[in-house]
């Protein structure tokens, strides 16, 4: 049966002494999209996380149980179990403190992430309905693109159902991090896990900013222009990932790693750790775009406190003034899909 048990204590085995498995620690994690390229990587990442109890695959593709089996072999104390199929999506959802979705067609060569839109937007609203239903407390972090669009899409189906709390939305922007911190590491010589940056706005494009002025360490750079190549690749490696694929999809392997990142951050708010903070796209009234990506402190409720932007240089602020418009539409065009 796949009826999720009560996690049982795990004894800490030799040499274990610091991986807690204790009844104490009941988070249920699903991931839905888990067979895919950017799920099972996720779900093997998450497979080692100590705050995780019980780890649920859902996805469409037949493969899912195997890949829930495999990962069970795993000596590590999360239980996981497999979903397969809308029949078996409700299960899944009940009862998940987070819901992680990777779920949805990744780019090819010459596509646009708003290209995604047509198919990715019914997959998010379904499963934002179901999440509406099963486990309306959960917290969604949303992976699948266009993300500036499918954020306002689940937010209006939970608004529908009236359960939505926007502290509990996240359009998942840590790649764009992650990223920036990669390749200040890079230029500056340096440890990129050492390098702290906020990237705000939204996750496509010109949308994308990464606030260089408030990089730690400053990046290494002179002058303007590279300022602005920087800002550019950063902006556009999303584009080289999938022109270097070849028509083999999009970033997959980083993207896991940066979806464990947001879902351990969140995870840790939850269990009540303070000054957690990570950049994510969220329901925002800092700017005139009604969704909006910057630093977020989490805690027991999901977002805590949203810390803003902070100062921007002339160069910045140029940014922003480009990238509200487009977020705008974009929003627009989830708020709209539902509405219809
Ligand atoms: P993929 O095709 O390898 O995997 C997608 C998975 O979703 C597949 O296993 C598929 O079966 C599953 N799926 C499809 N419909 C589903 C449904 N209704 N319910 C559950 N599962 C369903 O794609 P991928 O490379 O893993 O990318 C997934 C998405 O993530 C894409 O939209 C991509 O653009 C996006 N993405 C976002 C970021 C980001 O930074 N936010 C980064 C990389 C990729
Ligand atoms: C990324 O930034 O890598 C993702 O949004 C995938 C894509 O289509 O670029």
């Amino acid at each position: 049966s796949r009826v999720l048990k009560p996690v049982a204590t795990v004894a800490v085995q030799n040499g274990a002494k610091n991986f807690s498995t204790s009844s104490e620690l009941k988070m249920k994690v699903m991931v839905a999209g888990a067979s895919g390229g950017i799920g099972q990587p996720l779900s093997l990442l998450l497979k080692q996380n100590p705050l995780i109890s019980q780890l649920a695959l859902y996805d469409i593709a037949p493969v899912t149980p195997g890949v829930a089996v495999d990962l069970s072999h795993m000596d590590t104390p999360a239980k996981v179990l497999g979903y397969k199929g809308p029949e078996e999506l409700a299960c899944a959802v009940a009862d998940s403190h987070v819901i992680v979705v990777p779920a949805g067609v990744p780019r090819k060569p010459g596509m646009t992430r708003d290209d995604l839109f047509n198919v990715n937007a019914s997959i998010v609203r379904d499963l934002a309905e179901c999440v509406a239903k099963n486990a309306p407390k959960a917290i969604m972090c949303i992976i699948t693109n266009p993300v500036n669009s499918m954020v306002p899409i689940a937010s209006e189906v939970l608004k529908k159902n009236g359960v939505y709390d926007p502290n509990r939305v996240l359009g998942v922007t840590t790649l764009d991090v992650v990223r920036a911190c990669s390749f200040i590491g890079t230029i500056n010589g340096v440890d990129p896990r050492c390098v702290t940056i906020p990237v705000i706005g939204g996750h496509s494009g010109v949308t994308i900013i990464p606030v260089l002025s408030q990089a730690n360490p400053a990046p290494k750079l002179t002058d303007q222009s590279k300022i602005e190549a920087l800002t550019k690749r950063i902006q556009e490696a999303g584009t080289e990932v999938v022109k270097a694929k070849a028509g083999g999809g999009s970033a997959t392997l980083s993207m896991a790693w940066a979806g464990a990142r947001i879902a351990n951050a969140v995870l840790r708010g939850l269990k009540g750790e303070e000054n957690v903070v990570e950049c994510a796209y969220v329901k925002s009234d800092l700017t005139e775009a009604k969704y909006f990506a910057n630093p977020l402190c989490f805690g027991k409720n999901g977002v805590a406190k949203n810390l803003g932007y902070g100062k921007l240089n002339a160069y910045e602020q140029q940014l922003l003034k480009a990238a509200i418009p487009e977020l705008k539409k974009n929003i627009e065009t989830g708020e709209k899909f539902v509405s219809k």
